[in-house]
């Protein structure tokens, strides 16, 4: 047994010779020392033909265990010490440039949003915020739409449960803005709201609304009008025509819509994608609130008038940067959020 002692202190001291090894140089040293043509396992192996038959078997199987341990235990060492040396060498090169780095950017519609309240706040309104998942009374009811209203149908709005409903419009905001003050009210409040519109190039069933309400003794239309044309003109550009259709909506009265003038063709262009030959976009509804959602409140509405509007934040960003399709807006392609 003489023989297999030799080879198993073979193995131990080859690898403890490997564990102490600084460098390539030196394990490739080792590699011809250990396991190379003439190295200590090769010339071992040659007591096989003096050992007794017995002893063969037994000497020649573990002669091949220890060649494939240093072997194995060698490719290990090597993918360490090569490894780190090419670490080493990545680490010093300081000629190198810096990778750039790459900033990210809050999204176009926060930051849309952000400068329609800023022109509204130049104009003295403050911000308000209310829930997107409402109740009847603050969807509905407050705002003069009683059980019966045809507005009330399942099939135009998300239900949660028969009484809990995600908010249709942002004119939610302006029941609980006058249910917690008094008059003078001069707030606007953006957010989303949520309608079953099938999806296309101007609709999505999540979008989001800038609603405004203004709320004193003697405010009349000509405010509003005053008030939106400013606004149109300082967030899309001073000359931009505006002009008001009458319309219905359940809680002002009377209504309108606003539109503006489509930028791409001034009505020049029969077949004008963005405005289809009209000449004018719509932007959002408005009018003086009807004083039965004063009454609603409990404001008095033999002292008090107001008005109303609300605007679509998507349309009105499509309109001002040429954006063809609001699907771009909310499918997080950065290729697409990048260039704003
Ligand atoms: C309303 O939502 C009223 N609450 C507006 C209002 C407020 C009137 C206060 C009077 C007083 P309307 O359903 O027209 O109105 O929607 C207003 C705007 O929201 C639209 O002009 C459009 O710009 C935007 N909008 C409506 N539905 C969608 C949709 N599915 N996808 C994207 N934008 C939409």
């Amino acid at each position: 047994m003489a023989g297999t002692d030799q080879l198993e202190q073979l193995r131990e001291e080859a690898l403890a010779a490997l564990g102490a090894l600084a460098d390539a140089q030196a394990l490739e040293a080792w590699r011809v020392r250990y396991l190379g043509m003439k190295g200590a396992v090769k010339s071992a192996l040659k007591q096989l033909k003096d050992l007794p038959p017995d002893q063969k078997p037994a000497f020649g199987m573990l002669a091949n265990r220890v060649k494939q341990d240093l072997a194995a235990a060698f490719e290990a060492r090597k993918g360490d010490l090569v490894g780190a040396q090419g670490r080493r060498a990545q680490a010093v090169d300081m000629s190198l440039p810096a990778l750039p780095l790459r900033l990210g950017h809050r999204h176009i519609i926060t930051r849309t949003i952000e400068e329609i309240t800023e022109i509204f706040a130049r104009m003295g309104f403050t911000v308000a915020h209310g829930p997107e998942v409402e109740d009847e009374w603050h969807l509905f009811e407050a705002l003069n739409m009683p059980l019966a209203h045809p507005a009330r149908d399942p099939l135009d709005s998300f239900f949660i449960t028969p009484s809990v409903i995600l908010r249709t419009e942002t004119s939610t905001v302006q029941i609980r803005v006058m249910e917690s003050q008094q008059p003078p009210v001069r707030v606007v409040c953006p957010g989303r709201a949520y309608r079953p519109d099938t999806l296309d190039a101007t609709h999505s069933f999540m979008f989001h609304q800038v609603e405004g309400l203004y709320v004193d003794e003697g405010v009349s239309m000509a405010d509003l009008k005053t008030c939106v044309n400013q606004f149109c003109g300082a967030y899309f550009s001073p000359d931009v025509p505006t002009r008001f259709r009458p319309h219905f909506f359940p809680f002002t009265e009377p209504s309108a819509e606003v539109d503006i003038g489509c930028h791409l063709c001034a009505g020049s262009n029969p077949t004008c994608p963005v405005c289809k030959g009209t000449g004018w976009i719509e932007l959002g509804g408005c009018g003086m609130v009807d004083p039965n959602v004063l009454d609603a409140v409990g404001y008095d509405s033999e002292k008090y008038t107001g008005w109303a509007f609300g605007l679509g934040i998507e349309r009105m960003l499509m309109q001002k940067c040429n954006i063809p399709d609001i699907r771009l807006l909310f499918e997080n392609d950065v290729r697409f959020l990048r260039q704003f």
